[in-house]
Formats: structure tokens, C-alpha cells, sequence
């Protein structure tokens, strides 16, 4: 399938299912991820691909992604267990894989971490993971402030580990998931 078709297919499985919203958000992330990406030497169109289906999940129930990663017989973190919308990074990827047929490591991976990173993550990871926060962080939600957007094209590294640290220094996080500490950490070592 060519690279402008699958990106028609993914516009329109959003609007099917009524996320103009959703749709905004990731069209948003793929900007942002797309300057990242060149400053950075990735592949534009496959961090382009990443970040249009990262949320492809939201067209989901948080209950039918619950149901869905148990019917995939997924490991389910204790966070997932009792926020059933943690699991949206993890179906994001099997509907990727599966109805549109992405197979590349490098976006399944960027897509399968968005929201919580985890430990030993690639650039391609690290740039999707910042790319959203920095889109929420512009609708006000979570605020950092600038700190994202002055450290990400500089630091990557230092943005995901800020950005991280922000989030438990102000105890945004209610349950933290394994994924996440296990980044936290991670990135703390190698700074
Ligand atoms: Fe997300
Ligand atoms: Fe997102």
C-alpha cells in the first residue's frame, strides 16, 4: 500500500467513528514529530505514519480496549488494570499492525510507548512520546510550561526525563506504570 493511501485510510477510520477530535490531535503530533524527526535525521514519513495512528485506539471504549487486550491475551499492568485507557498505546499498536498492516519495529514501537516510554527507548520512541506531550501540553493539559519545547530539539534524552520527573514531582501520576518507572530510571542513568 503507498504511503498517501494508508494515510487516507487512517483520516478516515477516525472520522467513521467520529473523532475529528482525535483526529486533530494526531494531525498536531505528526507536525510537531515531523520537525523533530528532521532535526534528528529520522524517517519522515515513517514518524509521520507513528504519529497518525498512535491514538488510533480512540475510536475505543476504554472498557472495549480492556476487553480487547484480554482477548489478546496481554499482560496487564496493574496501572492498566484499574485505568483500562493506559492500554489505548498498546491496541493503538495491534490496529496498526492488523488494519492498516504496519509492520516497521520503529513506528509499532513508538506507538506501543507513546504515553508512558519505557526503558532502552529508540529516538524514534522518544520522539513520538515528546511530540504528544508537547500537543497536549499547547491545549493546556498537563502544563509544563515551556519546558518541553526549549530542551526537546537540543536534549531529547533531558525533555523525556524532564518531562517525566514533572509529572512525579507534582504527583500528576495517580498510579504510575511499570513502563514508565523503568524509563524514569533509565533515563536518569544515562543523563
Ligand atoms: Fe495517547
Ligand atoms: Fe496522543
Amino acid at each position: 500500500m503507498r504511503n498517501y493511501d494508508v494515510i487516507d485510510l487512517i483520516k478516515n477510520k477516525y472520522l467513521n467513528h467520529n473523532k475529528e477530535d482525535v483526529l486533530k490531535h494526531v494531525e498536531n503530533v505528526a507536525e510537531i514529530a515531523v520537525e523533530l524527526a528532521e532535526a534528528y535525521n529520522l524517517d519522515v514519513d515513517r514518524i509521520r505514519l507513528a504519529a497518525l495512528l498512535h491514538d488510533i485506539s480512540g475510536i475505543m471504549t476504554p472498557q472495549e480496549m480492556y476487553d480487547f487486550a484480554k482477548s489478546r491475551s496481554l499482560k496487564i499492568d496493574p496501572a492498566e488494570e484499574k485505568y483500562h485507557a493506559l492500554l489505548h498505546q498498546r491496541v493503538s499498536r495491534i490496529i496498526a499492525q492488523e488494519d492498516f498492516d504496519i509492520t516497521d519495529s520503529d513506528i509499532l514501537n513508538s506507538i506501543e510507548c507513546h504515553t508512558t516510554l519505557k526503558k532502552n527507548a529508540s529516538v524514534y520512541d522518544k520522539v513520538i512520546f515528546i511530540a504528544d506531550k508537547i500537543s497536549w501540553d499547547q491545549k493546556g493539559v498537563p502544563s509544563c510550561g515551556d519546558l518541553l519545547k526549549s530542551a526537546t530539539i537540543e536534549a531529547l534524552d533531558e525533555a523525556c526525563y524532564l518531562y517525566i520527573k514533572y509529572q512525579f514531582d507534582n504527583n500528576l501520576l495517580v498510579m504510575p506504570h511499570q513502563w514508565l518507572i523503568e524509563a524514569y530510571e533509565d533515563l536518569k542513568k544515562n543523563l
